[in-house]
Parts: C-alpha cells; sequence; structure tokens
C-alpha cells in the first residue's frame, strides 16, 4: 500500500485488491476476483452493483447514486460499486456485498441430442497415433461452452460449460460493446479475456483426456456478432448505433 492507493476488502469471503486513488470499488472488485452484479457494464445505470460500506471512509455520494439509491439505503451505507470511491486520505475501505449484488455460478447444460454424420475432418489420420481431436465453441453473451470431439470417431469425448469471463464488463451485448468502444485497451482486455478463459479450459479437458495442446487439430467458434467481433478484435463500436453494421458478414 502506498500514499496514492486504497486497499478495499470485499465480505464476505475476504477477498481484497489495492486499487489507484481514483479507482472505483467495481474495478476493485474485478481485481479481487469478485464478480459483481453489473447489468450496465459500470456505466452507473443499472443500479445493480450495491454494496453496503462496512469500515472506512468513502467519498460523497454522486449525483447518480443518489438517483438509483433511496435515501433510506444511503444511510445504512449503501453505495454502487461503479460509482463509490473512497474519501481523500483513506487508504483502507471494507465492503459488504449483499447475496443479491454478486453473480452466482450457474448451473451449465452442455448434454444434447448428437446426431450420427459423416466424418471429414479437415487433417489426415494416421493408424496408431494418438487421433487428433478438435475442439467447437459456442461463445455465447452470458456462457461459453466447448466440446472436445475425437476426429477418427467422431465421439464428443469432453464437454465443459462456464460463465462468459466478459460478465463484469456488462450482461448484454450492448454494454460489452459500450465498454470496449472506449479505446483499444479496453478492447483488448475483453478478447483476452475470453481467450484465456477458453484456453484454461481446454487444458482442464486435456488433462482429463491425458492429451497435449498439439492433439488439437483444429478450433471452430460461433458466437453473435458482438462476441464474434470481440474475439478476433474487430471494431465494435460501430454495432451499438443504427445501421448496426458489423466489420464483416463472413465466417473467418
Ligand atoms: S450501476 Fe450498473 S454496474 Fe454499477
Amino acid at each position: 500500500m502506498t500514499e496514492d492507493t486504497v486497499t478495499v476488502t470485499f465480505q464476505p469471503g475476504g477477498f481484497e485488491a489495492e486499487i489507484s486513488r481514483d479507482g472505483n470499488f467495481m474495478e476493485a472488485s474485478r481485481l479481487a476476483g469478485v464478480s459483481l452484479e453489473s447489468q450496465c457494464g459500470g456505466a452507473g445505470t443499472c443500479g445493480r452493483c450495491r454494496v453496503v460500506v462496512i469500515s472506512g471512509e468513502v467519498a460523497e455520494p454522486t449525483e447518480s447514486e443518489k438517483k438509483l439509491l433511496t435515501t433510506t439505503e444511503l444511510a445504512h451505507g449503501f453505495r454502487l460499486a461503479c460509482l463509490a470511491s473512497a474519501a481523500p486520505g483513506e487508504h483502507r475501505v471494507e465492503l459488504y456485498m449483499p447475496p443479491v449484488s454478486i453473480v452466482h455460478e450457474q448451473k451449465f447444460q452442455v448434454e444434447g441430442l448428437t446426431l450420427e454424420s459423416a466424418l471429414d475432418p479437415p487433417v489426415e489420420i494416421i493408424e496408431g497415433a494418438v487421433p487428433p481431436h478438435g475442439l467447437a465453441v459456442d461463445l455465447g453473451t452470458s456462457k461459453v461452452a466447448m466440446f472436445l470431439v475425437n476426429f477418427k470417431s467422431g465421439k464428443t469425448e469432453e464437454s465443459i460449460g462456464f460463465m462468459n469471463p466478459q460478465f463484469p464488463y456488462g450482461e448484454d451485448v450492448i454494454s460489452r460493446i459500450g465498454y470496449a468502444g472506449g479505446g483499444t485497451d479496453e478492447a483488448k482486455l475483453l478478447r483476452d479475456l475470453v481467450v484465456d478463459g477458453i484456453n484454461e479450459h481446454l487444458e482442464e479437458m486435456l488433462v482429463d483426456r491425458a492429451l497435449a495442446p498439439e492433439d488439437v487439430a483444429g478450433v471452430t467458434v460461433v458466437g453473435n456478432t458482438a462476441m464474434h467481433h470481440l474475439l478476433l478484435g474487430l471494431p465494435v463500436r460501430q454495432l451499438g448505433a443504427s445501421p448496426f453494421e458489423p466489420a464483416t458478414r463472413d465466417a473467418i
């Protein structure tokens, strides 16, 4: 901790992060690995990221907080994480996250009906060698589903589902586009989050099957236009305004 930083602790759990003096509590939650509800992606308009101040001096509520929170809530220490920050001179703040503000892990349905189809793998199958595998990714705004398919047998050997790691930056595509449209760093952050999420979960599946990364011969990703653009690092700002033109309409 330095003169210019603030340590923020989130309860329950004691998750902690250090942020710069002008940083807000939503930034701290992201650094601490806590997922707070944030339908507007931290734009200060949805009122979903409620936290309660347990200790530490916090800056005066902003006009938006006064609109989105009742006077009773403000009197009881409720604040909006994306708008609230530590008071000048304060170096340590402890916050309580009400259950309603925490993004809960969701159940993922990745099993489904398997249809028989003729195999046409994009790579040569060498007899006796470890069969090559393909990875299919369904990249949704809220959830991501991944399937590891054996190119020789055509069978799905592993499947996994997880929350889209971009979720704390907005629950819907418009909020995500708004965040990514803020600049190249923001767009890169959203891209890195989803690429890292896919890589981490792929590694889990490969370990389960005793496979190496080289055994994955191909990856196919499908997603809506915003997810596709963010993953590929294509410009997204135009997707948020009429006539909502994509940078490309082609599969890549
Ligand atoms: S008001 Fe929407 S995330 Fe804070």
